[in-house]
């Protein structure tokens, strides 16, 4: 039994609940009224190297006329976690989802899901795998439950779920309203509402995030934590990693059809050594860059714009470069330290530049 403390989305007052892993309970607020649905989240299990693959993918190479969409790509998904597929676009992302879920021929390579071989056990490997492909889109004329009923009675699903998949993912307000009226971030819910039928064990998401703006890649992101913390394997692709981030326990990072880099989102920041940046304000700089900053050991490049001096310079010396400016007598107005983003790695990974 756990105890859980919710929060109510109307009035924010706070209810504490009660229940077992991954069991459902109903909420009612008892100060405004507010009904709602809250999961108990399950335990995710430990994430070593020894757990067993969600997804396994083993020198995958798909040539499209002469092109090598990925060439001999291998990565494990490991059961529980949440794994970012990242690239720019034309990496090779979409061609490998297609790949593991069977939907092209494969030039070469071996992909299990949850153990089963996705040639030789095709029906097995897809049983419990929800996909979200990259653009979806729906029947402009039919509402959200009818859409969802409609993909339930395509897999044989029960469409008594339909109601409360829509109330799981916050469109219950839009329940009769035609998707054609939908923002894209409403159509991307639905997706998920929709790749929720039948309860996968491992979600696989192309670009969910693609395309919205920052509230709506913040709530697709919280769903896709939910998922997680239902028990779900979710992977996903993203050519955005400042988007993601957040919420990845490892990262592959493919260009060009090569897996460049394969780690956690930490590791990956170590190991690139991203340095941070300085911006520093000093009105009537003009563009000229002051000598005694570059001559500071730590001090890896500086550049300037107008009254802005951009520093990138390892954390220990950021001390002494305001002192050796203000020695100089530089009247400094503003101080801004921007630390470095996955987005830098990405950006050094994909230049070579390690
Ligand atoms: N059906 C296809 N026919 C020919 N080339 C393709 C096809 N699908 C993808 N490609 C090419 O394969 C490469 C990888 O594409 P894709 O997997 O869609 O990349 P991503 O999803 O990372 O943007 C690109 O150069 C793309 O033009
Ligand atoms: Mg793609």
């Amino acid at each position: 039994m756990i105890e859980k403390t919710v929060m109510c989305p109307s009035c924010k007052n706070t209810i504490t609940v009660q229940g077992n892993p991954g069991e459902k309970t109903y909420i009612t607020c008892p100060n405004c009224n507010t009904k709602g649905v809250f999961t108990f989240p399950v335990a995710k299990p430990e994430l070593t190297s020894a757990a067993p693959s969600a997804i396994e993918v083993h020198g995958l190479t798909k040539i499209y006329d002469g092109l090598r969409a990925t060439d001999n790509v291998s990565f494990n998904v490991r059961t529980g976690e949440i794994f970012g597929f990242l690239g720019p676009n034309g990496a090779g992302k979409t061609t490998t989802i297609k790949a593991i879920l069977g939907l092209i021929h494969m030039n070469s390579g071996v992909i299990r899901i949850n153990g089963f071989d996705i040639i030789s056990n095709s029906i097995n490997s897809r049983k419990n795998v929800g996909y979200l492909p990259e653009r979806v889109s729906f029947y402009e004329n039919l509402t959200p439950l009818q859409t969802l009923n409609f993909f339930c009675e395509l897999r044989g699903a029960d469409k008594s779920i339909a109601p409360s998949l829509i109330k799981e993912v916050g469109l219950e307000d839009a329940i009769d309203r035609k998707v054609g009226t939908f923002s894209k971030g409403m159509v991307q819910l639905l997706g998920v509402a929709q790749v929720m039928i039948g309860n996968p064990s491992v979600y696989i998401l192309d670009e969910p995030v693609a395309g919205l703006d920052a509230r709506w890649v913040k709530i697709i992101r919280e769903k896709i934590k939910m998922l997680n913390e239902k028990g779900a394997t979710i992977f996903f692709s993203s050519h955005i990693l400042s988007e993601v981030e957040s919420i990845c326990d490892r990262v592959v990072i493919i260009n060009k059809g090569k897996l460049i880099a394969e780690d956690t989102v930490d590791n990956l920041n170590k190991y690139l050594r991203i340095k941070p940046r300085l911006e520093i304000y000093i009105p009537g700089l003009n563009g000229k860059i002051p000598e005694e900053t570059e001559a500071i050991e730590g001090v890896e490049a500086v550049d300037v714009k107008d009254d802005t001096l951009i520093i990138t310079c390892e954390p220990t010396v950021k001390g002494d470069i305001i002192t050796a400016l203000q020695n100089a007598g530089f009247k400094i107005v503003n101080i801004k330290t921007i630390e470095p983003s996955l987005e830098d790695a990405f950006v050094k990974l994909i230049e070579g530049d390690v």
